[in-house]
């Protein structure tokens, strides 16, 4: 931070400034570098966390003459009437006051300030003026010589003593308290001032459309930018981390060459279970897991009679118990994705392929700090001749990388639908324990024969939001919704 082109312009002018100054004021920094007063408190604010400038507070008191004094300042001190109008033959206060000469709420000042300079003497029950009488008091000289506005420091040690008496008497003087912020450079700028050029400097922050068009530009150098300069903390418009995790899962599963399908969250009870080699009777299909459209039963299964017979003819055979086609017809809220990937499968019949997609699935589930019932799921399928699990497990690996998830692990586990299961689980530091990631496998051949998949397809899936709460470090599911303005501006857009 000592090189000249790691200063804002605004640092260097208040640099320069001060460079032959003991120290300036806010105002007057803005006065002599022209720049707007918000200005030179934010170059202030940059200078002072460099340890280039240093900031103090004065405070200084200011006289300001105030009626009373004025008054005096034209008409005399009461003492000063009261011994006038003594010279011209009054002899008592009586006789002053019925002459005017002083007020009657003048008299004790009057009579006090006259004794304090001696100006009067009683002899025989009257007042008589003595030759002290002729003389200035302090306090007169004080008010005749007084500038107004002169600050109380400047004062000799005598004036403040006379200030302090006339201060005694209401409303002769004002004291004004100003507070001022004096800015000074410090040691370390002082040994640094020497390596700023301003004209060149100035020159040199600016790229100019000229520079550009004249190829001026080649012989310019340019200044740095200090980029750990502190910044004023913007909460622009954003989008939700959630969509922002959606969208970099996308670019991962585009960038390993896979494309996006989608299909509609109301799927008959057929493809959602029964393609998916879900017994009838399985519990996960009771109503405690799945919600059914309640006023919508039995629509028409989206699948040819051919599918449906060969879907219906393994169930028989594997669980030797008859299939009921109106229990196939209930629509439900998909509890998967992987209903929406088969019938794709399905569609394309194609013999290799990778597709993915990432959207919404409804569990009844009662909600808590790990499940919702309304979630976000990832799926994806490849599909390919020689699809192994060696290869899913490859696949697996380089997705998780590219999220930034490095210590994997997979285990076996059990879908109806695949054959043999893993269940991949990734280390947590910060929690150290393992977080269940993807439920995958390669679908059993009686899943994918009926629907005139050929091939092997390599499949797996899982929760979304799990991952986000790994990521943004959250331990309970439910903050990703609650929307608390403080979170969605914390997190950060990228990190370092
Ligand atoms: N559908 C499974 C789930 O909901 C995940 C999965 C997808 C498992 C594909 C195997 C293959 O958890």
């Amino acid at each position: 931070m000592t090189t000249a082109e790691a200063f804002h312009p605004i640092e260097r002018s208040i640099l320069y400034a001060l460079s032959n100054k003991d120290n300036l004021s806010i105002d007057s920094l803005a006065a002599n570098t022209g720049l707007s007063i918000d200005q030179i408190r934010r170059g202030i604010e940059w200078l002072k966390f460099k340890n280039l400038i240093s900031v103090e507070q004065f405070s200084r008191q200011r006289i300001l003459v105030a009626p009373g004094g004025l008054k005096a300042t034209k008409n005399g001190l009461p003492e000063r009437r009261l011994v006038n109008s003594l010279k011209k033959g009054k002899v008592n206060i009586a006789e002053v006051l019925a002459a005017g000469d002083i007020k009657n709420e003048e008299i004790n000042a009057a009579i006090a300030g006259a004794r304090r300079n001696h100006w009067i003497e009683l002899i025989e029950g009257k007042m008589i003026p003595t030759h002290f009488a002729d003389n200035q008091s302090p306090e007169e000289g004080f008010l005749t010589k007084i500038i107004p506005g002169i600050e109380i420091s400047k004062l000799t040690q005598e004036d403040r003593n006379v200030l302090e008496e006339i201060r005694k008497r209401p409303n002769y003087v004002l004291i004004k308290e100003e507070k001022e912020t004096l800015i000074s450079l410090t040691e370390s700028a002082r040994q640094i001032l020497p390596t700023l050029n301003r004209e060149e400097y100035e020159e040199r922050r600016l790229l100019t459309p000229e520079l550009i068009t004249s190829g001026k530009w080649k012989e310019t150098r340019f200044s740095s930018l200090d980029v750990e300069a502190p910044t004023p903390v913007i909460f622009p418009g954003r989008r939700h981390p959630l969509m922002e995790i959606i969208e970099e899962i996308k670019e991962i599963f585009i960038g390993l060459g896979f494309s996006e399908i989608e299909g509609p969250i109301i799927q008959s009870s057929f493809w959602n279970f029964d393609a998916l080699f879900t017994p009838q009777d399985h519990p996960a299909r009771e109503l405690q897991d799945t919600f059914y459209i309640s006023n919508q039963t039995q629509q028409p299964i989206s699948a040819s009679k051919d599918q449906i017979t060969r879907v219906s003819r393994i169930h028989k055979q594997r669980w030797n118990r008859g299939w009921d086609v109106r229990e196939g017809q209930r629509p439900v809220l998909r509890t998967h994705t992987t209903p929406v990937t088969v019938q794709h499968l399905a569609k394309v019949k194609s013999d290799a392929g990778r597709f993915f997609l990432i959207d919404k699935v409804f569990r009844n589930e009662k909600l808590s700090y790990k499940h919702l019932a309304e979630f976000y799921q990832i799926e994806g399928v490849a599909i390919a001749p020689d699809a192994s699990l060696r290869e899913l497990i490859g696949l697996q690996k380089e997705f998780y990388a590219k999220m930034g998830l490095t210590r994997i692990k997979f285990w076996p586990t059990f879908f109806p639908y695949t054959e043999p299961s893993l269940q991949s689980m990734v280390y947590n530091e910060r929690l150290e324990r393992w977080i269940e990631l993807f439920g995958m496998g390669i679908f059993r051949p009686e899943v994918t024969e009926p629907l005139g998949i050929k091939n092997r397809v390599l499949a797996w899936g899982g929760g979304l939001e799990r991952i986000a709460m790994l990521r943004f470090e959250l331990d309970d599911v439910r903050e990703l919704y609650r929307n608390k303005l403080a979170w969605l501006r914390g997190v950060p857009k990228c990190q370092l």
